[in-house]
């Protein structure tokens, strides 16, 4: 009985010392959102509100609370919540509902990876499960790459035709391809680096599920980045996809104007 009790008070303390070496990631259960939850266009945001890192209900939502969840959870530089005071500027208001950041012409645009381009009649589109099947069956393989998603970017501006997307909105959609390539990767390559194209790959798995449920892959081995992934890591991916798409867009069907 005493061998026993040892053995046990033993056994706990090895899983002790381990959990304290390797400790489980502590992310908050995903709750989906219910009928009276406020949600936006952004997989991102949208995903950080079901896991409770925003507020819930998705109202009453301030750049500040959102650089906190980026800093404090995602291990994303606070620069990343730029783009939320630049909307709350643009929008007229500090504090927004997520439903307002599908305002057209402020970030929302047409040509998404997920969800189909909003009309007047439906401003609110959620996300297509066919167009995200889509946008993974560009890559023959188990990852996004850099040429799977120049080839999607490039699809999706001819599939709506003939709406064009504005230039200024051309940077928006580069930067988010990136960020689909980076954020749900293991190792989110260092711009300082100088990592080749081949360096950014997103596991198709953990994507699917980040934008059809808007829910944190962890089943699939996802976890915050441990390196704070910078804006700048955002630059080589932008580049590689621009030049991607310059090579696949042989027969110049799709005007690229990336210059300058
Ligand atoms: C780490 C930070 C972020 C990540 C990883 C991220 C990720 C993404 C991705 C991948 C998309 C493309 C979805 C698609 O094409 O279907 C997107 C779209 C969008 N994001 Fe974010 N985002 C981030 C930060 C933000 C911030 C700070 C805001 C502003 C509050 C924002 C607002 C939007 C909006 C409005 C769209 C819709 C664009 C469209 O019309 O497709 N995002 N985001
Ligand atoms: C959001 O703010 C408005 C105005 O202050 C308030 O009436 C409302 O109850 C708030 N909603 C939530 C969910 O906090």
């Amino acid at each position: 009985m005493l061998l026993l009790g040892s053995l046990l008070s033993f056994t706990a303390l090895a899983t002790a010392a381990c959990a304290a070496r390797f400790p489980k990631p502590q992310i908050k259960p995903w709750v989906p959102p219910g009928p009276d939850d406020s949600r936006g266009p952004c997989p991102m945001i949208n995903t950080l509100a079901n896991h409770g890192y925003l507020p819930h209900h998705g109202r009453n939502i301030t750049a500040s609370m959102i650089e906190h969840a980026f800093t404090s959870f995602l291990n994303v530089e606070a620069g990343f919540a730029d783009a939320a005071r630049d909307f709350a500027k643009a929008f007229g208001h500090d504090v927004f509902d997520l439903v307002d950041l599908n305002t057209p012409g402020i970030i929302q645009h047409i040509t998404s990876l997920t969800r189909d381009d909003y009309t007047p009649e439906q401003p609110q589109l959620k996300a297509d499960p066919l167009r995200i099947e889509s946008l993974l069956a560009d890559s023959d393989t188990p990852f996004l790459t850099v040429d799977s998603i120049a080839k999607t970017r490039l699809r999706l501006l001819q599939e709506s035709e003939p709406r064009v997307l504005p230039d200024n909105q051309v940077t928006f959609t580069l930067f988010e391809a990136a960020m689909t390539l980076t954020m749900m990767a293991d190792h989110s390559p260092d711009a300082d680096h100088d990592p080749p194209p081949s360096a950014y790959q997103g596991p198709k798995d953990r994507i699917r599920m980040w934008f059809e449920e808007e829910r944190f892959p962890t089943e699939f081995g996802w976890r915050p980045s441990k390196r704070t992934i910078k804006l700048a890591d955002m630059s080589p991916a932008i580049d590689a996809i621009v030049k991607s798409m310059e090579k696949q867009d042989q027969n110049g069907k799709v005007a690229l104007k990336f210059h300058s």
